[in-house]
């Protein structure tokens, strides 16, 4: 039986391994090599919320919404209420002049209005994102939407790109704590090139779903564990995944542990 207070993830499979799927109002973190499928499980875990009228934001921080919105179109989801807020660094940012900080007034755009076309010259604005700005704006976000599920794609940019202010843990750890303080149920990807890195993301993260990806003699394989879960049992088998026209989708055999 699937207890009452856990919040699905959208995939059915992970949702059994999670022995009922999240405990709400807390971080999250889903970690593996790129390509991996991160950025499609994000997704999935905002459609299920979209369906069930939950108020759902996505942070993009990889890519222009366009993009992602196109990226996305194979799978046919209606994410038109979808909230994706662009938090692109801007090419500029490597210059020394000032920038101007991400503004805690910008305005996430809904999916539906979202334009398709490549995003040209004119729209980039001199926009620096700091992890600092990044949280004044979701805190003025939260209070003003009530996001139930907020989504950071990724984590390892805003490290890349955002953190010259700070020692990059103690700002990941306070971006974290404030996200645990925030009540919202969040998920942060974070790409894991290194399957022996320890994750500073994972230290203060109330769960953490890896993904895994793994070459033989017929192509490339995925797979996916449970590596942590605070206050709750959870499957410790590793399981097989495709990624197919309806997204992750888990196949329930347990294989043998991978190589880590
Ligand atoms: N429509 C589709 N059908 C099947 N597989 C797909 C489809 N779209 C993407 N993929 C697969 O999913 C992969 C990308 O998944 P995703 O963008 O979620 O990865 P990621 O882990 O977020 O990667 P990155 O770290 O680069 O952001 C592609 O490389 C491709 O193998
Ligand atoms: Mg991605």
């Amino acid at each position: 039986m699937i207890p009452a207070a856990r919040m699905r993830t959208g995939i059915a499979g992970l949702d059994k391994m999670l022995h009922g799927g999240f405990v709400p109002g807390r971080p999250y973190i889903v970690s593996g090599p790129p390509g991996a499928g991160k950025t499609i499980l994000a997704m999935q875990f905002l459609r299920e919320g979209l369906e069930g009228g939950e108020r759902c934001l996505f942070v993009c921080l990889e890519e222009p919404p366009n993009e992602l919105k196109i990226n996305m179109r194979a799978f046919r989801w209606n994410l038109d209420d979808l909230d994706v807020l662009d938090a692109n660094s801007d090419i500029r940012r490597f210059e020394p002049t000032p920038l101007l900080e991400i503004s805690t007034e910008e305005e996430p755009a809904k999916m539906r209005s979202i334009g398709e076309r490549i995003r040209k010259s004119p729209d980039f604005e001199s926009k620096e994102v700091s992890v600092h700005s990044l949280q004044q704006l979701l805190k003025t976000l939260l209070v003003k939407k009530h996001y139930e599920r907020v989504v950071i794609d990724s984590i390892t940019a805003l490290r890349y790109f955002c953190m010259r202010e700070f020692e990059e843990a103690v700002t990941t750890q306070s971006f974290m704590r404030y996200l645990a303080e925030s009540k919202v149920t969040s998920l942060l990807t974070v790409e894991l090139p290194d399957e022996a890195e320890v994750l500073a993301e994972s230290f203060l993260a109330r769960g953490e779903v890896r993904l895994h990806k793994l070459r033989d003699e017929t192509g490339i394989k995925r797979f996916v564990s449970v590596e942590k879960y605070k206050g709750s049992s959870h499957d410790d088998a590793v399981y097989a995944f495709d990624i197919t026209n309806a997204g992750i989708v888990i196949n329930m055999t347990p294989r043998a542990p991978v190589a880590s």
